[in-house]
């Protein structure tokens, strides 16, 4: 009988499957990795912090539009309605809405992430005694089904602010919104914010701020995976790279391998060359016509709102 193991070998299978993809993803021509392992708990403190950035101006144009607009968006969405926002994250966003809509009867939000969930459910089920919060813990790019809503309501509202609808390609952000579409019923409203088409600069700017937290940012996504699993990128051996893909309309991110070298990924080695890149987030802009057009199959649109400068939109849609 073995009495003395000398190191403990655990088997979990999520992690054999986490570890599937990464090597996958990191096999092809262009490799690439998933943007979800981005938020981790220091990546996602870095976002916070990205969007505080000076050249970061999406959070704070969508947060100004919805200040200045507010009593018309809540008067359009109309009292009693359900609330549904997918990628939740620490519930700070949703606020304006609570705070200004007329009687909303209930919140759902949807995150991944079980203590984000949980402690905005506890903290807004505090500052709103009155509303139903009714959390789902699940990966809403993935199936998840919608409670019951067996209590008084009017109309489903799903709420998708800061441009996150660019971090899918067009095709599956139309299949994503579809999907919303058919789980939320006809003339369910749809609110959310996306980032417009503009000057090459600006953009590429709010993806390289001068003070390198995008940087950290994006690198942290290799931290994360060597904690993740059994990894060894080196995190000195990697640089920041964004810019503006005209042709596909959306800011690339990448990390650029500073010299050839190799990684090895639980025994599996994987070779990157001198000026190599994994290519690690899109975020897609659009001009408001184009994006109505993208999604016309399955909804239309009520109404638009925008900044002075027309850096970025909040769109009211009807499900169709
Ligand atoms: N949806 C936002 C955007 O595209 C947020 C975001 C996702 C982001 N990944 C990012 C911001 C990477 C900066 C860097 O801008």
């Amino acid at each position: 009988m073995k009495t003395n193991l000398a190191k403990e070998e655990y088997y979990t299978p999520e992690q054999e499957a986490i570890v599937e993809e990464i090597i996958e993803s990191l096999s092809q021509a262009q490799k690439t990795l998933s943007c979800k392992y981005f938020y981790d708990e220091k990546g996602s403190d870095l976002f916070e912090e990205i969007v505080e950035l000076d050249e970061y101006y999406l959070t704070r144009t969508e947060t100004s539009i919805m200040n200045n607009n507010i009593e018309e968006i809540s008067r359009l969405i109309g009292k009693n309605c359900i609330l549904i926002e997918p990628g939740s994250g620490s519930g700070q966003k949703i606020k304006i809405l609570l705070d200004n809509l007329i009687f909303p009867s209930a919140y759902v939000p949807i995150d991944i992430s079980e203590s984000y969930v949980k402690d905005s459910a506890n903290k807004l089920s505090k500052n709103y005694p009155d509303l139903k919060i009714l959390p789902i813990i699940a990966d809403y790019t993935g199936e998840f089904k919608l409670p019951g809503f067996n209590f008084e309501h009017e109309n489903l509202v799903v709420y998708y602010p800061g441009s996150t609808i660019g971090n899918f390609s067009p095709e599956k952000a139309k299949e994503f919104l579809k999907k919303i579409a058919h789980m939320c019923g006809k003339d369910s409203y749809l609110l959310l914010g996306i980032d417009l088409k503009k000057d090459k600069e600006v953009l590429e700017k709010a993806y390289n701020d001068g003070s390198g937290i995008t940087r950290k940012f994006n690198i942290n996504i290799l931290e994360n995976l060597n904690n993740l699993i059994e990894s060894n990128f080196e995190l000195d051996q990697w640089a920041h790279k964004a810019f503006f893909n005209e042709d596909k309309s959306r800011i690339e991110m990448h990390l650029v391998s500073k010299e050839k070298q190799n990684v090895n990924i639980n025994g599996y080695t994987v070779s990157f060359n001198k000026g190599e890149t994994i290519h690690t987030e899109n975020s897609h802009k659009y001009s408001i016509d184009k994006f109505c057009e993208l999604i016309s199959d399955d909804y239309r649109m009520n109404k638009v709102w925008t900044d002075k400068e027309n850096k970025f939109a909040v769109l009211l849609f009807q499900s169709i």
